[in-house]
């Protein structure tokens, strides 16, 4: 239909009319071509629209962690809707929020002790740069303004998430609205020095020097906060070197450079823990979660913050805001009883404890792929998992990449839902997993592989 021409309001939807969504992250004219649709869930399967069981090896996108419709968190959030669907959280208040707050700090490692809700991943990184930020500012260091991220590291797709990231092709277009201030230090990945390391590689640790080099160059004066992934979930599940992380810590503490973990992907059980803070022992100033924080049902976002940073901003007369930040939906009811519930679920069924029992199982599965086509890395820890393919001479997006094709033939013709990205296939499955399921996904997986050319 061309565009001038307008449908009536109320007409009906063609059943099969794909056209007006305008998809997220998607080679839109593929996919419409030939949609991968689904229509209900259940525990680690999903249903396709024509009737098919198709295993979940990648909890959606990194945030089903306790499965789909839990009968728990669904029966939570229809309560919650039909109670107090919304209130305001801007000068009114509403208990569950509250309840939320609390109970998301206890499980969150040291002092963390206070929590900014938004409604997303990118939404809680830009809320946690603006916090950074604001708190040198209230603590008189006002010239720290600047964020150090990471090459090869995704924070969401807000302006300052695309900034601080580390993605060429994510930037690209947008690169004259990049947020000034910011610089990068390289990624960890390298192939010749990593490929095929179990959990955490040998190699790799003294690229944390680099941010000295960073330091020096913009001064520590200059700096507000480095952003980074404990494991780069979005860029093909890097693991961090053993001894990078603690680097990391190390500088930022000397120079009074606030440190931030985004923990989007690897919050609330996926390394087996509540963070992966818990997880390596490293304690970051601020934390980035969302996802898994409410199962995946509900968008929220949420950032946690230290002792002290909170308390640097109580100041001023009483009567003014002391952030200016926030969101309508920040700490929206369902999204928060959605959390409360699922927390619950993350605890009544051992969930985290499951990740880090089946942790090995994991690694070991997905290394018996070493020596299937095309596969030139695996890399595991927790449940999350990376198998990494030679591009070949395929000429995306002209044609289709092998990981693209491998995906596609897993979800129509083996009934695996599985991430892709760049030449990666990326794989976490939801927490309650179990060790048949592990292998149906490796085996799958192995046996796709020797289809593609
Ligand atoms: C580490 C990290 N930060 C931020 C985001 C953005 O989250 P959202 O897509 O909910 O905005 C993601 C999404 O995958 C992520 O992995």
């Amino acid at each position: 239909m061309p565009s001038s021409v307008k449908r009536a309001a109320n007409a009906p939807a063609k059943p099969n009319d794909l056209g007006a969504h305008f998809m997220p992250f998607t080679a839109q004219r593929q996919f419409k071509g030939k949609p991968r649709m689904i229509v209900s869930a259940k525990g680690m399967y999903c249903t396709s629209d024509d009737g098919r069981q198709i295993l979940d090896a990648s909890a959606g996108m990194w945030c089903m962690n306790a499965g789909h419709c839990h009968p728990k968190i669904v029966a939570a959030i229809q309560k919650q809707a039909a109670d107090l669907d919304y209130a305001p959280n801007f000068s009114y208040g509403h208990p569950v929020a509250f309840q939320a707050a609390s109970r998301l700090c206890a499980e969150m490692p040291g002092d963390i002790d206070h929590v900014f809700f938004s409604n997303s991943g990118s939404e809680a990184v830009d809320t946690a740069i603006k916090i950074a930020i604001a708190y040198q500012r209230a603590r008189g260091k006002g010239t720290k303004t600047k964020i150090i991220g990471r090459e090869r590291g995704y924070h969401g797709v807000n302006i300052a998430g695309i900034s601080v990231g580390g993605l060429g092709y994510n930037r690209k277009v947008f690169s004259a609205a990049l947020m000034p201030g910011v610089d990068h230090i390289p990624h960890t990945h390298n192939l010749e020095k990593q490929a095929f390391s179990k959990l955490q590689p040998e190699w790799g640790a003294h690229l944390a020097d680099e941010l000295e080099n960073r330091i020096l160059l913009h001064d520590a004066e200059t700096i507000a906060a480095v952003i980074i992934e404990p494991v780069a979930g979005s860029t093909g599940v890097l693991v961090p070197p053993k001894g990078y992380l603690e680097k990391i810590r190390a500088i930022c503490t000397k120079h009074d450079i606030l440190l931030i973990f985004d923990e989007v992907i690897t919050a609330w059980g996926r390394l087996g823990k509540a963070t992966a803070a818990e997880y390596f022992n490293i304690m970051p100033d601020i934390i980035t979660s969302a996802k898994g924080i409410n199962g995946g049902t509900v968008p929220m976002g949420a950032t946690f913050i230290r002792k002290g940073i909170y308390d640097a901003f109580m100041q001023g007369g009483e009567y003014g805001v002391e952030f200016m930040h926030g969101y309508t939906y920040s700490g929206h009811p369902l999204a928060c009883a959605a959390a409360l519930a699922t927390l619950e679920v993350y605890k009544e069924e051992k969930l985290f404890e499951n990740a880090a029992e089946l942790e090995k199982k994991w690694s070991d599965a997905l290394h018996t792929l070493k020596g299937a086509p095309h596969v030139i890395d695996i890399r595991a820890i927790g449940l999350m998992g990376a198998v990494e393919l030679d591009p070949g001479t395929r000429n995306p997006p002209q044609e289709m990449s092998r990981a693209m094709e491998t995906f596609d033939k897993l979800f129509f013709d083996e009934g695996i839902m599985m991430r892709f990205t760049g030449n990666v296939m990326a794989m976490s499955p939801p927490l309650i997993v179990n060790e048949n399921q592990i292998d149906e996904i490796v085996t799958k997986l192995g046996k796709t592989l020797k289809t593609v050319k």
